[in-house]
């Protein structure tokens, strides 16, 4: 009898098929299963690309070819790639180095890291060729008491679509989410305590210094209104609400086009302002000079005017002074094919300097 019922029970356990979402397609980050593993779903991954979307879980690497046309990086060089992210240039490097050499790279981010790590290692980069740390890039110089000076350096600024997408980060207004956006969620304030403690004045300057919002003002209104009411914002799209509401005065015809890019605007500030990217960017390019080997190459991709702008002053005043024998007199943009494809490439600017 005993035996017929654990028969049954497996029998059932066996038929019993997972509920993994609701409706005839997935439409929530954790929901597109498929699109968390390639290399089990690569057909799906390969439409959703094609389609002109990151599948969930992944990022596409932006002006690749650039890059390394740029680097031209030789096998037995040493290198730092300072923003591992989903690890796409940092794979594309360590092909071009024939596994002879060394590559250092760094993150931020004690979410992704480790997954990034445990690809490139099954794919076969371990710790013999890639060297992967657990750091803020503004502490180059820590790598190279290690490394000793690089051939080559390569920073890809901002954020992964990892990051981006998944609600429990609190990146994007576009889902409901913790309203955190740190890099790293371990270490300093996330935004919603941020907002806890910051003055109006505070606020709008952010605002206006970090994203150019040109309502700067009544959004930080609004925001210190409610907080002041007792009302803590602790999610994304709260946030977003206050700002739409904030913005109600204008004409209707304008009012949902210039709501998103205010939201687009304040979350980036945001963002800036509690990864203190500006100051770390900053720091990242005066060690840089020193970091590099006579001769060596650094290349820079960044996604707004403020991050351009630090790296294009940057490197002319290192040419200026003798330290760079060259740079680039432009930005390198992606083409139109790269951004029909992945429309997160559309403002990203390359910029580049070689060590006299
Ligand atoms: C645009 S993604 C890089 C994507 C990567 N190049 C690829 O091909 O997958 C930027 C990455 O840089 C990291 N990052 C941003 N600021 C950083 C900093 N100051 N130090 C270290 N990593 C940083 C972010 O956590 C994110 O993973």
């Amino acid at each position: 009898m005993i035996k017929r019922r654990e028969e049954m029970d497996n029998n059932e356990k066996k038929h019993k098929r997972r509920v993994r979402y609701s409706g005839t397609h997935p439409k929530t980050y954790k929901e597109k299963y498929k699109e968390h593993q390639p290399d089990k779903y690569s057909e799906t991954v390969a439409k959703v690309i094609q389609k002109g979307s990151t599948p969930a879980g992944m990022h596409l690497s932006i002006c690749v070819d650039e890059i390394l046309d740029f680097l031209q990086i030789k096998p037995g060089e040493i290198g730092l790639d300072a923003t591992l992210g989903y690890g796409g240039h940092t794979l594309e490097i360590l092909k071009s180095m024939d596994k002879k050499g060394q590559l250092y790279a760094t993150d931020v981010d004690t979410i992704e890291l480790p997954k990034t790590e445990q690809r490139l290692k099954d794919l076969g980069y371990d710790e013999d060729i890639l060297k992967i740390r657990q750091m803020n890039f503004s502490n180059i110089d820590q790598i190279v008491l290690e490394s000793g000076p690089l051939d080559f350096v390569l920073a890809d600024l901002g954020v992964s679509s990892m990051q981006i997408d998944n609600p429990d980060r609190g990146f994007s207004f576009k889902t409901e989410g913790p309203l955190d956006l740190r890099l790293n969620p371990r270490r300093g304030k996330s935004a919603a305590e941020r907002l806890d403690r910051i003055s109006k004045d505070e606020l709008e300057g952010l605002f206006i210094e970090n994203s150019d919002e040109p309502y700067a003002k009544e959004i930080a209104e609004a925001i210190i209104s409610e907080i002041r009411k007792g009302n803590r914002i602790n999610t994304t799209t709260q946030l977003q609400q206050i700002i739409a509401n904030a913005l109600k005065f204008l004409p209707q015809k304008e009012r949902n086009e210039s709501i998103k890019k205010s939201c687009q605007r304040c979350f980036q500030a945001l963002r800036i302002d509690v990864n203190h990217e500006f100051e770390v960017l900053y720091e990242f390019l005066e060690k840089l000079p020193n970091s590099l080997a006579s001769g060596g190459r650094v290349a820079i991709l960044s996604f707004h005017s403020g991050e351009d702008r630090l790296v294009k002053k940057s490197f002319q005043h290192y040419l200026r002074e003798g330290i760079y024998s060259e740079v680039s007199s432009s930005p390198i943009r992606p083409t139109q094919e790269e951004c029909n494809l992945n429309p997160r490439a559309r403002s990203a600017k390359l910029r580049w300097a070689i060590k006299a």
